[in-house]
């Protein structure tokens, strides 16, 4: 008798387990506004200038590096170009954490890479919630540091957009020194630049930082990414990252969007976008439907909704995407916003306007 085979009983188990992350673009949807990541709402005009396809790419492209270096003020020693700093939250887990031994440390709500990464490689996730006014509780972090090797800490932190405070920063890298590695994500650092902490790198020699151009430098198509780090970490991640992680294009554009000019569009781009976000901000905050808008050092916003279901579900229909929260521990009836165009910020503002007057209609009919 031929029985079917079941191909994923060969998988290891946690792969069998394992529920992808949900990016923006496998949610789907049939937008014309879309506004779930974090991405910026133009194309920016690059043209290649390399046609040497024929060849293989340089493993960490040379002028990438040094002008990246440049642009933070390190050394080429202490940058390494990744496939994003999704693949650099990945080659972390790869280097320091041994499977079914060491763990992973995170504050949710948080990123959800960080514990997607770890599930792919099994590895143990402590989590460890943030506390009220969404700063890490140091208490329990230092209460849960038995078999912790790599700590990871976005700041600005998404989706809640606030920056973590510097002292607790601190208190957490003094509390792994010679134990664990502590990872920085700044993928949002331009939209608040005088918070970044690179300047640390100097003291700690288990610090990592993480950076991108998928955001303020508008390439999220690119899938480039920066971890800086001490020299010793870089060789070590050097030992397992691809032998052509980036490929020719994508160092090609980078290049050029790390050129003095490309820096200074980037800068433009930074002051178009919290420009937006205070005029979201405000008018967001006149609307009925409208319970709180969080703080945000960032490209998006948090905001919390009377009823957030109603007003994602109303607007995806519409065609404008925002990103739903509301299974994230402490974000009920929360929805992510990132700051579009002026135009798009005042499309979406209308659209939830009609909103809360067809709810306040219906309202009224129904108590009148
Ligand atoms: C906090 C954070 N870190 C890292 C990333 C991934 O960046 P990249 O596009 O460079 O992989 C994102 C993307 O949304 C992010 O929000």
């Amino acid at each position: 008798m031929n029985t079917v085979f079941d191909i994923n009983s060969l998988a290891r188990e946690n792969v069998r387990n394992l529920v992808p992350y949900m990016s923006a673009r496998r949610l789907g949807g049939n937008g014309n506004i879309w506004l779930n990541a974090n991405e910026y709402p133009i194309a920016t005009d690059y043209q290649l200038t390399e046609n040497t396809l024929n060849r293989y790419p340089e493993c960490q492209p040379t002028t990438v590096i040094q002008r990246y270096a440049n642009y933070v003020g390190l050394t080429p020693e202490q940058v390494l170009v990744s496939r994003g700093a999704d693949e650099s939250i990945e080659l972390l887990i790869r280097v320091f954490c041994e499977p079914g031994r060491d763990a992973v440390l995170f504050c949710p709500p948080t990123y959800g890479m960080y514990s997607v990464s770890a599930e792919a490689f099994g590895v143990e996730q402590k989590k460890i919630p943030v506390s009220a006014n969404w700063q890490p509780d140091i208490t329990a972090i230092e209460n849960n540091l038995d078999r912790v090797k790599l700590i990871y800490i976005c700041s600005p932190n998404n989706p809640t957009g606030n920056l973590i405070d510097p002292a607790a920063l601190r208190q957490i890298i003094e509390l792994s020194r010679n134990r664990a590695i502590v990872a920085i994500d700044e993928a949002y650092i331009e939209f608040c630049p005088q918070h970044t902490i690179t300047h640390w790198l100097q003291d700690y020699p288990h610090l990592v930082i993480l950076r991108t151009l998928s955001k303020a430098f508008a390439l999220a198509g690119l899938r480039c990414g920066f971890t800086l780090a001490s020299a010793d970490i870089i060789t070590l991640i050097l030992k397992v990252i691809a032998p052509y992680p980036l490929a020719t294009p994508v160092a090609d554009i980078a290049a050029q969007a790390l050129t003095e000019t490309g820096i200074c569009l980037m800068r433009n781009r930074v002051a178009e976008i919290v420009n937006n976000r205070s005029y979201l901000e405000r008018e967001l905050t006149k609307l009925e439907l409208v319970e709180n808008v969080f703080p945000s050092e960032t490209n998006y916003i948090l905001v919390k909704f009377t009823d957030a279901e109603m007003v994602f579900k109303t607007l995806w229909d519409q065609g404008i995407i925002l990103r739903d929260q509301r299974k994230q521990p402490g974000l009920d009836n929360c929805l992510r916003i990132t700051i579009g165009s002026r135009n798009e910020c005042e499309q979406l503002i209308n659209a939830i306007n009609v909103l809360s007057s067809q709810t306040q209609q219906i309202k009224e009919t129904e108590n009148p």
